[in-house]
């Protein structure tokens, strides 16, 4: 199989040796860990649809791997697969200013696709904290959210088309742009999202977004949750061009304090912190502050206006994924909640978590105005024994599934979603068929064996 993969790609793109593979066989947050006899590098299209092609003849999983900063175990080899890295499906290769729509390589960086938008007068309408390390590939396989879907939509709603490998070793390409265009199936549409389980993205067309005006940047201090959702509620009707609302409560940004020695922008701390940020033309600031003067129970403010000052005032949301990492390895729950039910479910998860396990350190923040919550556990004693397969088993594994069910039953019972922006991975697998109705699971495989037929992408992934 080397052998067969090594003349497909290079020698010295069939990396073998322990140390190096070690990287790949991790996932970010120390969490998940697995093995691999092999990362390969395929340099094009044609050479992925080639690897695809020998693994599936001699029936050889591959698990599709980008930025490798995938939070649900998704982008790792838990059971002995081959890493197909994107590595080398790089570059920027077409950007039309006047259409405002770049093609990017699948391996290219999130931040580099910015740059490339910038550059050319436009900007890319999706943000996230991984920015540096996160592919576009990465981003597309998971339909990332991030920090500006209230205004841009997820990582789905740029999608203009892509070209991918599928597990039949096919090639489907679509790449020109087109605006309308209602021939057939939205392939595109089908694979964002779909976690490498039914194609290896090779690239991607993307829509790009007005580049903003004048830039407001504010940190508000309130009471309550409940507080903070009619806040959001009351600046997206008074202030339109709102591109983000995120929120951060008072033990997480003690938590980024102390982990990063930044001194906090809002001192006291704020029971709750929702950041925000507005663009012109025309400048959002005058509409910021009247909204923000009209609405009761705000505690505190901070505004910025320029860049600097900007970056300083997100620390404090954009630092928590970080600090959380530093207490060990965190169970991360990424989910959404329905607007009505997202203060009474932050203030009683954490209740309903130190039920089952009295020792746990809570933390939540997330995408307010989406309704996307990070409800991340943390263990004082250490985080128990990284996930070496699909299914957990052990002690630990009982305790962790005891708080999935805390977290994710409720976010069930009201009405949410088990998976915001993440994806299942292998993290969640369990919960899709508590999430999803039988029919939809039932559509969802029929897919999967139509274009993966046997079963080599990503079997520890979706279904
Ligand atoms: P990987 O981790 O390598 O892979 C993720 C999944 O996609 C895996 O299932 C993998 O098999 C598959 N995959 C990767 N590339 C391809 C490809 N070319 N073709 C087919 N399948 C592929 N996510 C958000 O949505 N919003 C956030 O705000 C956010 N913030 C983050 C902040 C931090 C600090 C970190 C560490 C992560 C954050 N994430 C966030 C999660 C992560 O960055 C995203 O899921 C991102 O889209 C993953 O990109 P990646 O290139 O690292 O993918
Ligand atoms: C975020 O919004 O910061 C990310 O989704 C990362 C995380 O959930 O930790
Ligand atoms: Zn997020």
């Amino acid at each position: 199989m080397l052998r067969a993969l090594r003349s497909v790609v290079g020698e010295e793109h069939v990396l073998v040796d322990p140390d190096v593979v070690a990287s790949h066989v991790v996932d970010w947050t120390g969490g998940f860990v697995g093995s691999s006899p092999a990362v390969v590098r395929p340099g094009s299209t044609d050479e992925v649809a080639e690897v695809v092609a020998a693994c599936r003849r001699d029936r050889i999983a591959l698990v599709p791997q980008g930025g490798n900063t995938g939070l649900v175990g998704g982008g790792v080899p838990l059971a002995g697969e081959v890493v197909l890295s994107t590595s080398r499906l790089a570059g920027i290769t077409e950007v039309d200013a006047d259409a405002g729509q770049l093609t990017a390589g699948a391996g290219e960086t999130l931040a580099a696709v910015q740059r490339a938008a910038a550059g050319a007068g436009w900007r890319y309408g999706v943000d996230l904290a991984a920015r540096d390390s996160a592919t576009i590939g990465g981003t597309v396989a998971t339909n990332a959210g991030g920090l500006r879907v209230l205004r841009h939509g997820t990582t789905r709603h740029q999608l203009l088309g892509v070209e991918a490998v599928l597990g039949t070793g096919d090639v489907v390409s679509r790449l020109g742009g087109l605006v309308k265009d209602n021939t057939g199936y939205d392939l595109a549409g089908l694979l964002c999202g779909s976690e490498g389980t039914l194609g290896v993205v090779t690239r991607v067309r993307l829509a790009l977004v007005p580049a903003p005006g004048p830039t407001v940047t504010s940190l508000i201090g309130l009471a309550t949750v409940a507080d903070a959702v009619s806040l959001v509620g009351h600046l997206r009707r008074a202030v339109p061009t709102l591109e983000a609302a995120e929120l951060v409560l008072a033990d997480g940004a003690r938590l980024v304090a102390e982990q990063t020695g930044v001194v906090p922008v809002l001192d006291p701390v704020p029971p709750v912190q929702v950041a925000v940020e507005a663009v012109g033309p025309p400048d959002p600031t005058d509409a910021l502050a009247a909204a923000l003067e009209a609405h009761p129970g705000v505690l505190d403010v901070a505004v910025a206006t320029d860049a600097a000052r900007a970056v300083a005032l997100w620390h404090v949301r954009e630092a928590h994924t970080e600090a959380i990492a530093r207490l060990g390895v965190p169970r991360k729950y990424d989910v959404t909640v329905p607007s009505p039910r997202l203060a009474r479910f932050v203030e009683q998860v954490p209740d309903l978590i130190r039920a089952v396990d009295p020792d746990a350190q809570v933390w939540i923040f997330g995408h307010l105005g989406d309704g996307n919550l990070h409800v991340n556990v943390t263990t004082p004693s250490g985080p128990g024994p990284p996930r070496t397969g699909p299914l957990r088993t052990g002690r630990a594994g009982v305790a962790r599934d005891a708080v999935a069910d805390a977290v994710l039953g409720r976010v069930v019972a009201d009405g949410g979603s088990v998976s915001a922006e993440h994806g299942i991975g292998t993290a969640k697998r369990s919960w899709l068929v508590r999430d999803r109705s039988a029919g939809d699971v039932a559509g969802m495989r029929a897919i999967k064996a139509a274009l993966d037929p046997d079963g080599i992408l990503n079997p520890n992934v979706l279904l």
